[in-house]
């Protein structure tokens, strides 16, 4: 079947590794069900699988694509909930610690079919199109979490999205602006900082601009880049809630600032598959859209990473089959 894949780590230059062609089609083991895939959407977390970051040398050749939506054999449509663990884990999955994101051990979504336990299937909303419900599984998912279930901000308090374009932090500030938190957003450039304010932020900032007032949260991927900035947004006793580290993952603590204002560091990966139940229902109830900035053929993988490496994103950047 058409897939595209890592056929190796390369941490110095991961798009040598990617190949676009042919893999064997996937076995379904009891208790799984295999999609016909119809969209999927890029994430950071496609790089570093290229990159060999989070899955173990002997796994490759890996099919990428970690979010998507398809056809079930019976013909349901559903959307692909990644986190994939020990069928007998009752609990919250992600605190699983056999717990795999698709494409770390399973097969991705740049495939034809991608074959995942019946439980991670979710019935796709009939008011999101396979591109947008290809958004929901991982960047929306994370966001949802980082907002609603690890922040504790009530409406009416003020969030620091850092980053403007991406798929993260597009999905932040369309959650927060709906949840009725004031969102405040830092982008690198005038467009991306335009994207967010169309995209309803209330004010928006170049990155490590100073703020006019201390914020009650600050949502961060960016790491490196703008731990420091994040650190000195915050009001006492407020909190960063960080799920990536793109810009590099060893940020100064600044740990005098940490402990005499009391502030709180709060990590969040990925989401319940309840959480993610809970995210369609928000997103029909509230008539959310994802934001897609760019929709390509699966063929062209290739440019689509070429512009996610680049940052140039607009939002989710989605692949169709
Ligand atoms: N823990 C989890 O479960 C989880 C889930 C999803 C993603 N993540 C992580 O979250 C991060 C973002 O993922 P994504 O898929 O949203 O990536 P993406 O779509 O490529 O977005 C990258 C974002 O990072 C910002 N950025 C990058 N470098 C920057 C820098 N030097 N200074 C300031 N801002 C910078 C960009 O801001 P501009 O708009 O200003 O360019 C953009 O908003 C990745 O590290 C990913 O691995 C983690």
């Amino acid at each position: 079947m058409f897939a595209v894949y890592a056929s190796e780590p390369n941490p110095d230059d991961p798009l040598a590794s990617l190949t676009i062609g042919e893999r064997p089609e996937p076995e379904v083991p009891e208790g799984w069900v295999r999609v016909a895939v119809k969209a999927a959407s890029l994430n950071m977390h496609d790089l570093w699988t290229l990159r060999g970051v989070g899955i173990k040398a002997e796994r490759f050749p890996m099919t990428l694509g970690c979010d998507g939506a398809g056809v079930l054999d019976d013909g349901t449509e559903v959307v692909l909930h990644s986190v994939i663990g020990d069928p007998t884990w009752s609990g919250d999955e992600t605190l699983d610690p056999t717990r795999t994101l698709l494409t770390e051990k399973h097969q991705g979504a740049f495939a034809d079919y991608v074959v995942v336990p019946r439980r991670n299937a979710l019935p796709k909303p009939a008011g999101l199109s396979f591109a947008e419900a290809a958004c929901m599984g991982t960047a929306w998912l994370t966001a949802y979490r980082m907002i609603f279930v690890k922040s504790g901000l009530r409406p009416g308090q003020t969030m620091l999205v850092q980053g403007a374009s991406g798929g993260v932090s597009t999905a932040l500030i369309v959650l927060g602006k709906a949840a009725g938190l004031r969102v405040w957003v830092t982008g690198r450039s005038a467009d991306k900082r335009a994207l967010a304010s169309s995209l309803g932020a209330h004010e928006v900032f170049e990155s490590g601009e100073r703020l006019p007032e201390k914020v009650d949260a600050v949502f961060e991927t960016v790491g490196k880049a703008t731990w420091s900035h994040s650190m000195r947004a915050l009001k006492p006793g407020g909190a960063i809630v960080v799920s990536g580290s793109t810009s590099g993952p060893d940020p100064s603590a600044d740990l005098q600032r940490l402990f005499f204002l009391q502030l709180n560091v709060i990590g969040s990966t990925m989401g319940t598959r309840e959480e993610l139940g809970d995210l369609l229902r928000f997103c029909d109830i509230a008539g959310i859209k994802p934001t897609i900035g760019s929709q390509l053929p699966m063929t062209e993988a290739r440019a689509a990473l070429e512009a996610m490496q680049a940052g140039e994103t607009a939002g989710k950047i989605v692949l169709t089959r």
